[in-house]
């Protein structure tokens, strides 16, 4: 008995069959690909039921020596096995916990402004802006440079020096809004760009820059009543040549080259006498109502003509007031108003609309 006991457990528990089990171990455990998986092939190499465990169950019928022999490669064979179920495992799970993670990804750069994920609806300038940038682009075609000045200026630069002292009645329609900047002069929200004629006009006396052909656009502020055709903030384009030998002729025909270029063939300008303190003689200049092209509508009154803005010979008391002589220089100025020329040319009945950040109206443009 216990030679045929020793030979069956001696066939068993040969060293080679040991490594073998271990080796059949670690292919079934490698081939293992989810926690089912695993927890079977954990069972089966090295559960109760294993051939390993068998192994161990046998080893009592053998001689101490070869018992204890066994016995520590039994040990090594069996840590060596777990350690590859466990890495396997712990394998096994982070690779499931990736792919679920992967499942219900929450992509936080969708949300960061401008990712590519989730693109933005780009913005674009306000008609305004874009007005303005095409007014520009036509006076400088035609040979103007492009000026700024401040939207804080003192009485001097919006009325004096534009020959309009204190209690003149060109101030009630030109009233605004006044700053306490404790200043010794008054300071105030331009009513008009046609102080930055003087700006400019100095600045060319100063530094000997005569002549002047520019174009000045920016803000204007007034104390208008919001309606149809005003806003209490709102921009105008400024215009001022001198020169030499500068007549009306070349106003009239400034204005005409301008009015087709901008707003095309069918509409045309014409000056209407009117006044302003500081250019004489002074018009008002009407361009062909955009909405009838001239036969007339209810937005131009019937007329067939609407008011763009000012304008007239520079006045000699102007040129005094920046030290330029009048009987060596003379010029014209001129100023419209861009909200005015964005709703003739896009045809909007109400200029409103302009400030109102309403979407679906400014997508339009
Ligand atoms: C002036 O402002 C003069 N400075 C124009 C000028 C310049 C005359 C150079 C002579 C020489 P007026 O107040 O008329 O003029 O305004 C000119 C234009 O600005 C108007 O025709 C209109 O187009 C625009 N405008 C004036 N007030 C408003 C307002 N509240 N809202 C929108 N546009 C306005």
């Amino acid at each position: 008995m216990a030679v045929r006991t020793v030979g069956m457990v001696a066939a068993v528990v040969e060293p080679v069959d040991i490594d073998a089990l271990v080796e059949q171990a670690r292919q079934a455990v490698a081939a293992a690909g989810t926690t089912q998986e695993i927890r079977e092939v954990a069972a089966s190499v090295a559960g109760k039921k294993s051939a390993l465990a068998e192994v161990g169950r046998s080893l009592g019928a053998l001689e101490p020596e070869r018992r204890k022999e066994l016995g520590r490669k039994l040990h090594e064979a069996r840590s060596s096995v777990e350690q590859m179920i466990e890495a396997k495992r712990a394998e096994i799970t982070a690779e499931e916990l990736a792919r679920e993670l992967a499942g219900s990804r929450l992509d936080l750069t969708e949300f960061i402004p401008g990712s590519v994920a989730a693109p933005r609806a780009r913005g674009h300038l306000n008609l305004v802006s874009q007005t303005q940038a095409a007014l520009e682009d036509v006076f400088v075609g035609m040979g103007f440079e492009v000026e700024e000045g401040p939207e804080i200026e003192t009485d001097w630069y919006n009325f004096g020096a534009l020959n309009i002292p204190p209690a003149h009645p060109a101030r009630g329609m030109w009233d605004t809004f006044y700053l306490d900047l404790g200043l010794p002069e008054s300071t105030l929200l331009r009513t008009h760009t046609s102080p930055v004629q003087i700006h400019l006009m100095e600045r060319a006396v100063a530094r000997g820059l005569l002549p002047i052909h520019a174009v000045m656009p920016g803000r204007c502020y007034r104390r208008d009543t919001p309606d149809a055709r005003h806003l209490p903030v709102f921009h105008q384009i400024e215009g001022l040549v001198v020169d030499g030998g500068i007549s009306f002729a070349d106003l009239a025909g400034t204005i005409e080259v301008f009015t087709t270029a901008y707003f095309g063939p069918d509409i045309h300008s014409r000056l209407r006498p009117a006044y302003f303190p500081f250019t004489e003689p002074s018009a008002e200049f009407e361009v062909t109502c955009a909405i009838c092209l001239g036969s007339g509508c209810q937005t131009c009154s019937q007329t067939g003509w609407i008011e763009l803005g000012g304008c007239g010979m520079v006045d000699p008391a102007v040129f005094e007031a920046v030290g330029i002589d009048p009987d060596l220089w003379t010029g014209f100025a001129f100023g419209f108003g861009i909200d005015r020329c964005a709703q003739m040319r896009h045809q909007i009945a109400d200029m409103r609309v302009l400030t109102d950040n309403d979407i679906r109206f400014l997508r339009q443009f």
